[in-house]
């Protein structure tokens, strides 16, 4: 194979960072963009100098396809999901995985059963810091994790934080802080969640959240999340700390950072970048140092579900029970 050639699906915001790292990419090429509106498949598809298309079914019948990129709003996935798997490529695909755990478990039995695989954009999980982290925490035990996301919704009017549609914070976005917490502690059996409109109107979802969870080897969690902060500031967004004996691990923006200061030095390690992680498995076919599966990013999905499903019910819940084992 000499470039890897890939599809873009949804042609929206978030696609425009993916086409803008996959063009500068050496061993990666964009051969051609689909988006259901067709003012953004075009002014990508010109952008790039690539055909467009407003059915991706129609860029899947290309025969020049390694592999996709999905870049479609929450509530879209599924049957684009399907198709591509029915096509036969290994996928890129953005966070959270779907708006219903019905849609991600087929789509996972979908990839099982093709044998392919697929990366989620979990890019936080390549970070330095974070792979610092993980490391750092490997052998130690955890008394508590505090996350946080604070931010403001730059995006009121659209899917974003339609309840419908997104499943709101939680589910659309700090679905990146929910899965830190996983990665870096591991999985989340039990949360109680409450969650209340406070402050931004004209929106469908709750502007402020709080989440007790409880890992599986027993450490405590908290996670508090809201739209209410200043939409200039994004310093408050994913932020964990994590309590162990006698220090603190800091994770943000900035990297990791073991307090008090000196305590004790974090690891070397490696890096890659997840396009370059994503581009390297298509190539090998094999996807060794892509950083979670797709059932990995379904079970970070079931846990901002159960939160949500905590919230309405007024009680606390266990994962499994909530989204169904
Ligand atoms: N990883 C991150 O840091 C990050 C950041 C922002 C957004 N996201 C995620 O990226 C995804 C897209 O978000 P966005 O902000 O770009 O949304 P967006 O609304 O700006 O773009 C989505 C695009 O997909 C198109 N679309 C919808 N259904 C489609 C279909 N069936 N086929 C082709 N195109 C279709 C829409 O017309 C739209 O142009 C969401 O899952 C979001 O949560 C991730």
């Amino acid at each position: 194979m000499s470039k890897v050639r890939i599809g873009v699906i949804g042609c929206g915001g978030r696609a425009r960072s993916h086409m803008d790292a996959l063009r500068r990419h050496e061993d990666a090429e964009i051969v051609a963009v689909a988006d259901v509106l067709e003012p953004a498949a075009r002014a990508a598809g010109e952008r790039l100098g690539v055909p467009f298309y407003t059915d991706h079914r129609e860029l899947l019948r290309r025969d020049d396809l390694d592999a996709a990129v999905l870049s479609v709003p929450v509530f879209a996935h599924g049957q684009v999901d399907l198709d591509v798997i029915g096509r036969g490529l290994p996928f890129l695909v953005e966070k959270p995985v779907a708006r219903q755990m019905a849609t991600a478990r087929q789509i996972a039995a979908a990839l099982r059963g093709a044998g392919l695989w697929a990366a989620v954009g979990y890019q936080l999980r390549y970070e330095p810091g974070v792979r610092q982290a993980k490391a750092f925490l490997q052998g130690r035990t955890v008394s508590v994790v505090e996350g946080h996301y604070w931010c403001a919704t730059s995006h009121v009017g659209a899917w974003h934080n339609d309840w419908e549609r997104s499943g709101g914070q939680l589910v659309e976005q700090a679905t990146h802080t929910v899965d830190l917490m996983r990665h870096l502690v591991g999985d989340i059996t039990e949360v109680y969640s409450r969650q209340a409109s406070r402050i931004v109107k004209g929106i469908t979802s709750p502007d402020s959240y709080t989440v007790s969870v409880r890992f599986a080897d027993g450490a405590l969690g908290a996670l508090t999340t809201s739209w209410a902060h200043d939409a200039g500031d994004w310093s408050h967004a994913n932020i964990l700390h994590v309590v162990l004996d006698g220090c603190l691990l800091r994770v943000d923006g900035r990297g990791a950072h073991v307090l008090p200061e000196g305590k004790a030095a974090l690891p070397e390690v490696p890096v890659v970048g997840i396009y370059d992680a994503f581009v390297d498995g298509v190539r090998s076919g094999k996807p060794s140092q892509v950083l979670g599966t797709y059932d990995d990013a379904v079970a970070t999905l079931a846990v901002s579900l159960a939160a949500n499903e905590s919230a309405r019910t007024g009680r606390p819940v266990v994962v499994a029970d909530a989204v169904g084992a």
